[in-house]
């Protein structure tokens, strides 16, 4: 068995659809499915049962597309309503959410820590106000769409949802995690500001994480940190973690000859 991921599936373009339709069997395989899979709720559970076909377990964190509130006849005008449907369609499928709990790798005894843990917009210059944020990216044209897609009601805002969800998450983690436990961190956004290479869209950065959890690979034993959404794949090293950044991208950032599963990222060996 592996341990495979993958992010940024961007299921609302056709071409993405095809390639995943095209993706083989993986009976004895587990995948880890790192955000950004559509804005659709119907779609989104479409595919993660599909993906329970061809996967022995499937583990999804939610992306900034997915609380999206592009939704044709959507009940609900809130992200975080959204998002606990998209919790209880995953869970409907069988694929373990961050409100599951934790399960270990079996080969090594690792935890998979699924997480949603949001941004907060403090990615950005030490010179630039929270205040002043969005107008700085904004000089740029580097304003995420999220800022009128997303609604973090009841809660203030987003600063206060990411507040929330990251207390939430280490209390979770301090009652729960065996000690000495290995972990395999997996989130839509990169755990450290140090990750977020994006030359080109330099000002998007407070869209792309918190710095709360700058130093949770090293407080939670970290051997991988999984992460998507800047749409640039790489493999980097930091305190002895890997952490791997495993989007796919919108049909122009990858390469079909290669099909979906030429990027679909190892991260446990064959065991
Ligand atoms: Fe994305
Ligand atoms: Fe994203």
């Amino acid at each position: 068995m592996r341990l495979w991921a993958i992010a940024d599936l961007h299921l609302a373009a056709e071409r993405n659809r095809a390639g995943l339709l095209a993706l083989g069997h993986y009976p004895e395989d587990w995948l880890i499915v790192a955000g950004d899979v559509c804005e659709s709720i119907d779609l989104f559970a479409e595919a993660l049962g599909w993906l329970t076909h061809r996967f022995a377990r499937v583990i999804w964190v939610p992306g900034n597309h997915e609380l999206w509130l592009t939704d044709r006849g959507q009940e609900t005008r809130s992200s975080v309503a959204k998002y606990a449907s998209l919790v209880a369609a995953a869970r409907r499928c069988g694929v373990l959410t961050p409100e599951d709990p934790f399960v270990a790798w079996p080969p090594t005894g690792d935890v998979i820590v699924p997480l949603c843990t949001l941004y907060d917009y403090s990615f950005r210059p030490d010179d630039i106000a929270l205040a002043d944020v969005v107008a700085w990216a904004a000089e740029l044209r580097n304003v995420a769409a999220d800022e009128h897609l997303i609604s973090a009601a009841p809660f203030q805002g987003m600063v206060e949802w990411c507040a929330q969800r990251c207390d939430e998450t280490e209390m979770r983690l301090a009652r729960e995690l065996p000690p000495d436990a290995r972990t395999i961190l997996v989130g839509h956004y990169p755990l450290r500001q140090d990750l977020v290479r994006i030359p080109r869209i330099p000002r998007f950065t407070p869209w792309c994480g918190t710095t709360r959890t700058e130093d949770w690979h090293r407080r939670y034993n970290a051997v991988v940190a999984v992460s998507g959404h800047l749409h640039v794949r790489r493999t980097d090293w930091r305190d002895g973690t890997r952490f791997e950044e495993v989007s796919l991208g919108y049909p122009k950032q990858w390469d079909p000859a290669k099909g979906v599963s030429g990027y679909l990222r190892e991260i446990m060996p064959a065991a």
